[in-house]
């Protein structure tokens, strides 16, 4: 049947037949923030314990005081979980810091599930902040990164943090093996019901630049396309995210979100896992900045990103939009 029995708009006339046939649905209970805890904030201006991000308009470095205010606000808004990430004063070579039981996401999964106990703490596990370099291995002398010396560094980071509390481990770092190793570390050390949320497909990609300036983790030389994926690589990823499959991952995550939705619906029939979508740094300061100058609509534009992602098959977004998304999904009900 065809025009004019067959009319689509039939079912768009009011919000009571669009609410009727929709097909995807976002909460905030599918969402998580990420955060990054600062050793450094603790001596920011009016002792607040909040330094603002410049290139991220709204997300500020916390100091371990201001992490919990700021665990408490996202559970209240009823956001599934925060994902932490460390800003480290001190940086070496191996990027030790990572891995330190007093280093500053030991302490703030410890504050924040003392604190917030209902709330999920995610760590991400790489050692970009942590190493002088600010890549996210250990490197040899010819300066290329040693893939099977860093799995032992990430490993012992991911169980660092499950003893201070983690619900669950996050790795980020792209190396090979890493999955399985961090599996085997867990379960050796009495944490075999500790998932991973295995950074699956993570591209090589432009859309990270904040991110770094906030966590202060630029590469000093070269880049990351030695181990993080090239963009262009789609198959890639799936095999990327069956690796992690076998090598025990309990989650799988696309990374970044906004150009990569095929590969999240790829991802997510391929392994039929739980797919996590990472709508990056960039992704929001593009956002923020177009809303900033009035070119868009700052709520309707982020609501409609995020429902894309679900429509493309994520079951969980991390994004940095995550507090006005939980508010504006609450005022739409
Ligand atoms: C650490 C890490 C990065 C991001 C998450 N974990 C940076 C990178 O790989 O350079 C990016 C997050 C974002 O841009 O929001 N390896």
């Amino acid at each position: 049947m065809v025009f004019p029995q067959t009319r689509m708009r039939r079912l768009r006339a009011t919000a009571g037949l669009r609410g009727l046939v929709r097909e995807t649905e976002l909460r905030a209970g599918q969402l998580v923030l990420p955060m990054f805890v600062s050793e450094a904030a603790a001596g920011a201006a009016a002792g607040s314990g909040r330094e603002a991000i410049v290139t991220m308009p709204g997300v500020e470095r916390l100091s371990l005081a201001a992490a919990v205010e700021e665990a408490r606000e996202t559970a209240g808004l009823g956001i599934a979980a925060v994902m932490l990430f460390g800003v480290p004063e001190a940086k070496d070579e191996e990027g030790s810091g990572a891995w330190d039981e007093e280093g500053i996401v030991q302490l703030a999964v410890r504050a924040i599930k003392q604190a917030v106990p209902e709330l999920l703490v995610i760590t991400d596990v790489c050692l970009c902040e942590y190493t002088a370099h600010g890549h996210c291995g250990v490197l040899r002398e010819d300066a290329s990164i040693d893939n099977d010396a860093t799995l032992d560094s990430l490993a012992r980071t991911a169980v660092s943090h499950a003893r201070a509390g983690a619900d669950v481990v996050a790795p980020s770092d792209m190396m090979d093996g890493r999955v399985g190793a961090i599996r085997e570390a867990l379960d050796g050390e009495g944490f075999a019901e500790t998932p991973i949320l295995a950074y699956s497909a993570k591209f090589a990609s432009a859309f990270y630049g904040p991110f770094r300036e906030a966590a202060g983790s630029t590469p000093a030389f070269g880049d990351r396309r030695a181990y993080q994926m090239d963009p262009a690589n789609g198959e890639e990823a799936v095999r990327e995210a069956l690796l992690d499959v076998g090598e025990g991952a309990d989650m799988v995550m696309v990374k970044p979100a906004l150009a990569y939705g095929e590969v999240i619906r790829a991802v997510k029939t391929a392994t039929r896992l739980p797919v996590a979508a990472y709508n990056v740094s960039g992704e929001y300061a593009m956002v923020k900045a177009a809303a900033e100058a009035g070119y868009i609509d700052e709520r309707s534009a982020v609501l409609e990103i995020l429902t894309s992602l679900r429509r493309a098959g994520a079951d969980t977004i991390v994004t940095y939009h995550a507090k006005d998304a939980a508010r504006w999904l609450a005022e739409q009900r």
